[in-house]
């Protein structure tokens, strides 16, 4: 037999690509025996996996009936006859897989419900989905829940919710699912209904060192849902080690049991639970009074559509012969800055290595006025077939990247080590790999007050509360949740923020009242 390679990340981008177009990560022993536990009541049933794989719950099923003398029979469906027949080369037999339906789980599903349903869903996200599909998808959502949920939800969010609706009345369920289940534009949607007609017994997270993916990209949680009366609590649990017992165990005790440093629980307020985000631990401080968007506006870095095209390294634009007044300054990698200033050296540095600073950046000027040199460059863009690309179609003229103001401060949204914010001294203009951030006050006691609470440890703490969270610990903020930062109420105290921006405003309105009357500033 041989040994399950759970996490099979191959090396060939090729290979890996068409693994994430099935999502096939197979479960590991230590995780699928703990869910099979729970799926498992004490009479006999029928277990049923609607993405079998190489059939990691179907060899837990077998475990664990035979540990508690209880009799299951084994049925589900997979999309891929191949997956299959890894199940027999990882120690199987072809009648454990004889109920296992080849056919498509969301549009073909079983006419028939369930006691016992267990899932590692396949985590496909949205952007795979084919636009034909998403349709059906939403009519989907909107029979089950009575919403469309937006349309960033991946597969495997379809894959819980028909599950659901498959599970007979006291039938169990558990899922593991990446965090993006409780914390997608989608989540509050799904999880009202959830929550108003199913009870939520548990939601296990894994630290990273423990994670069932080690080196996937997704920070997984394993949810335990019971088709029964909402109770209004639920048990919160963080496992701290992988591959040992205390998973299954804890469940087999009832979710009571911790084993210290290694399995933690306890029991949450599922109102709390469902604002927080089940992939959070609860707040043990009252919400803070101000959040970062009273003080500042992000905005995300310049999307060009093609790099290689728009940002060059000075070697090359003395190549091409185009003035350099025609390009701003910027940087395209978080990596690139190490610090938490990019300054005129930082810049230097990234030329002496080869990395490009220089981002083509042109105003409505007609082509005609161009440069020769500038001209022949576009045309070049054009036969690449630049403008036919998606993003860069919708601008016009094609080669007019979007324009940012400076910003003062960047924000490396992705990362475990790196999100922080960065001081923007030398004045660049960023790229997709960090936000910028405007203070609502140019007033330059306002801006270094405002520089120290940014990078305050506690600031950055409170970047968990509203990012979403992705393998080993990393954690990515978009725009509109990076404005919702909460700051936290001692530093306000402290550097008096909300003072200093009234005194700028204050300013700001006698100015404008001024030169209203007068039609000049005094
Ligand atoms: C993440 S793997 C999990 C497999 C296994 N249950 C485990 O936990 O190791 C997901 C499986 O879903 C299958 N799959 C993908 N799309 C599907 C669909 N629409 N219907 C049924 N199965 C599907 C894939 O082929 C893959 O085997």
């Amino acid at each position: 037999m041989r040994k399950v390679d759970t996490y099979r990340i191959p090396s060939s981008g090729e290979a890996r690509e068409k693994l994430r177009e099935k999502g096939q990560f197979w479960t590991p022993d230590w995780v699928a025996e703990a869910m099979i536990e729970y799926v498992f009541a004490d009479k006999d049933g029928m277990l049923f996996d609607p993405a079998v794989g190489a059939g990691a719950f179907f060899r837990a099923a077998k475990a664990i009936s035979k540990e508690r003398g209880v009799h299951y029979s084994l049925s589900g469906m997979d999309i891929d006859a191949k997956a299959l027949d890894e199940a027999i080369q990882y120690g199987l037999f072809k009648g454990d897989m004889k109920d296992v339906k080849i056919g498509d789980f969301i549009f073909q599903p079983p006419k028939r419900q369930f006691s016992a349903i267990v899932a590692n869903p396949p985590y496909i996200r949205h952007h795979r989905i084919s636009l034909a599909t998403k349709e059906k998808l939403k009519r989907l959502s909107l029979e089950s829940t009575g919403k469309v949920l937006d349309g960033r939800a991946g597969l495997h969010i379809y894959f819980l919710i028909r599950s659901l609706t498959l599970l007979e009345d006291g039938g169990r369920l558990a899922f593991i699912m990446p965090a993006d289940t409780c914390e997608g534009k989608f989540a509050d949607d799904l999880w009202n209904w959830i929550s108003r007609n199913y009870c939520l017994d548990a939601v296990v997270t894994f630290a990273p060192q423990a994670s069932p993916f080690p080196n996937v990209d997704t920070n997984p949680l394993v949810f335990f849902i019971r088709n029964d009366k909402p109770t209004g609590k639920f048990t919160w649990a963080k496992c701290c080690k992988s591959e040992t017992d205390a998973f299954k165990l804890w469940v087999r005790s009832g979710f009571s049991v911790n084993s210290p440093n290694i399995f933690k629980s306890f029991v949450r307020d599922l109102t709390e639970g469902l604002q927080t985000g089940f992939s959070r631990p609860p707040m043990t401080e009252k919400p803070s009074k101000y959040v970062l968007g009273d003080f500042v506006q992000v905005v995300r870095g310049v999307a060009t559509g093609a790099n290689d095209f728009f940002f060059l390294t000075d070697e090359k634009v003395e190549a091409l012969g185009i003035p350099k007044t025609y390009f701003v300054q910027a940087v395209g990698r978080t990596r690139d800055i190490s610090t938490e200033e990019v300054t005129q050296e930082t810049l230097a540095v990234l030329r002496e290595k080869g990395r490009p600073t220089l981002l083509l950046s042109l105003s409505s000027d007609p082509f005609e006025n161009y440069p020769e040199s500038l001209k022949k460059y576009l045309l070049h863009g054009e036969k690449l077939g630049l403008p036919q690309r998606p993003l860069i179609s919708q601008r016009k003229p094609w080669y007019k990247t979007e324009i940012r103001r400076v910003p003062p401060f960047l924000f490396a949204y992705l990362g475990r080590r790196n999100i922080r914010f960065i001081r923007n001294t030398a004045q660049i203009i960023p790229l997709t790999g960090f936000l910028c951030v405007y203070p609502k006050s140019e007033e330059k006691e306002f801006v270094e007050r405002l520089w120290k609470i940014l990078n305050h440890p506690d600031t950055i703490g409170n970047l968990a509360l509203i990012g979403k969270s992705y393998g080993n610990g990393a954690i990515k903020v978009e725009p509109r949740a990076l404005e919702k930062l909460p700051i936290p109420d001692n530093l306000i105290k402290e550097f008096g923020l909300p003072i200093q921006m009234r005194l700028f405003e204050q300013k700001e309105t006698y100015k404008v009242s001024t030169k209203n009357q007068t039609g000049a500033t005094l």
